[in-house]
């Protein structure tokens, strides 16, 4: 099967912080050794990219950003022989693309993928050292992850599954990052056991996806943190046992309240400020474990009571994305078999033209749940 690729396509590029999101028309990218071309469905969008879009966190300019991508492959590399991969497949990619070849992703460990920050999160590039992505005139632009936010986009293979039949493709984008980036903080950091009790601070992509897999592990109850009652109220329809609204309630006092004065075993925290890192703290019992996922804003730095963790013995364990080649394919047969409800943590879909709108509605607070890019539109 083979499929005709134009030559050049539309793609959301940053150039400058104070201008945003432009549509441009670049060339298509093609796929080298160990690396499928997708053609785009839908891209999921993250609070992550609102840190480049803001100018945040440094990122090399020119660049497409967009990382969590369902699509249709349509060329497929060399190197591809025990993949598995094929042309015609729909699939879900994963942010977090391990190169498969580093010490860490020998250890399994792809979260910790040497090549992926060095090259990757530094650079915009894949593990040959080049971007993919090259506008009309040949100038090279750097890819955040796979650079979503476009018709066409090139993925390493160790970075995508296929979907199974009777999977929204445009709601499913939202698995290669909200949905992995909960499994990973449920399933590795916290390695969450059956019949804890969880705290899960911010609700919104993440926090959504965060609660419906501590609810799949048998968590026995779920307090959802956020200062939104409308996200709260969207949190109890996935799984929260209880809301606290930070906002009109001290986090501590209620979540002793609703926990026999002990706190939670596992407090989760999803928006990487240090108000949130004290409501996850807040919330911790004795021995208990806070599970950071938010990123912050560039460097930042939260407090943390020493004598408390200390004597209290609370660990704090940094969670990113999640161990993609073993993960992505649990998360996408966890969603198809309706243990993650991706389908209505989607609230919004923008065209690629809107793209730039929709993130200004994100950083506004006002997108419950996720919203993505439909290609479609
Ligand atoms: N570790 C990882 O692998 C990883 C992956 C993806 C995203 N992230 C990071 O996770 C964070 C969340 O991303 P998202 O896409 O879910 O964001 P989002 O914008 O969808 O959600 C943020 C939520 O925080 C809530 N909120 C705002 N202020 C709050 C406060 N003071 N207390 C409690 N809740 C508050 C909002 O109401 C909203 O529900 C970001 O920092 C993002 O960069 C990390
Ligand atoms: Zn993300
Ligand atoms: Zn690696």
């Amino acid at each position: 099967m083979s499929v005709q690729i134009p030559a050049t396509m539309r793609a959301a590029v940053l150039r400058d912080p104070k201008i945003g999101l432009q549509v441009e028309t670049i060339k298509t990218p093609h796929p080298r050794d160990g690396e499928v071309l997708i053609k785009v469905t839908a891209c999921g969008m993250c609070h992550s990219d609102l840190h480049v879009i803001g100018g945040k966190i440094a990122f090399p300019l020119p660049c497409v950003l967009g990382h969590e991508v369902t699509g249709q492959i349509v060329e497929v590399g060399p190197g591809n022989e025990q993949t598995g991969l094929h042309v015609g497949q729909n699939v879900a990619g994963a942010f977090l693309m391990p190169c498969g070849k580093c010490e860490y992703c020998a250890q399994g460990r792809d979260d910790l993928c040497a090549p992926f920050f060095d090259m990757n999160r530094i650079k915009g590039q894949l593990y040959d050292g080049h971007t993919r992505l090259f506008g009309l005139d040949n100038e090279p632009i750097a890819m955040y992850s796979m650079g979503a936010l476009s018709e066409y986009c090139v993925i390493p293979s160790t970075s995508v599954t296929a979907l199974e039949d009777g999977m929204d493709m445009v709601a499913g984008s939202i698995l290669g990052c909200a949905a992995l980036t909960g499994y990973g903080a449920v399933r590795r950091g916290a390695n969450l056991q059956y019949g804890e009790t969880v705290a899960v601070v911010a609700t919104g992509g993440i926090g959504s996806n965060i609660i419906q897999v501590a609810k799949a592990f048998g968590a026995a109850q779920i307090i959802a943190i956020d200062v939104d009652d409308e996200k709260l109220e969207a949190a109890r329809k996935l799984g929260a046992t209880d809301v606290v609204n930070s906002m009109k309630r001290n986090v501590r006092d209620e979540v002793l309240a609703l926990t026999n004065g002990r706190g939670v075993d596992v407090a989760f925290e999803a928006l990487g400020r240090p108000e949130t890192w004290t409501s996850a703290l807040d919330s911790l019992r004795d021995g208990g474990r806070m599970v950071p996922i938010g990123l912050g804003a560039g460097v930042q730095t939260a407090a943390v009571e020493i004598n408390r963790t200390v004597r209290r013995s609370q660990s704090i364990l940094g969670s990113y994305g999640a161990r993609t080649r073993q993960d992505l394919p649990t998360v996408v047969k966890m969603a198809s078999d309706g243990y993650i409800d991706y389908r209505h943590i989607v609230t919004r879909k923008f065209s690629l033209d809107q793209a730039g709108e929709g993130y200004k509605l994100l950083a506004q607070g006002k997108i419950q749940g996720r919203a993505v890019v439909d290609m479609s539109l």
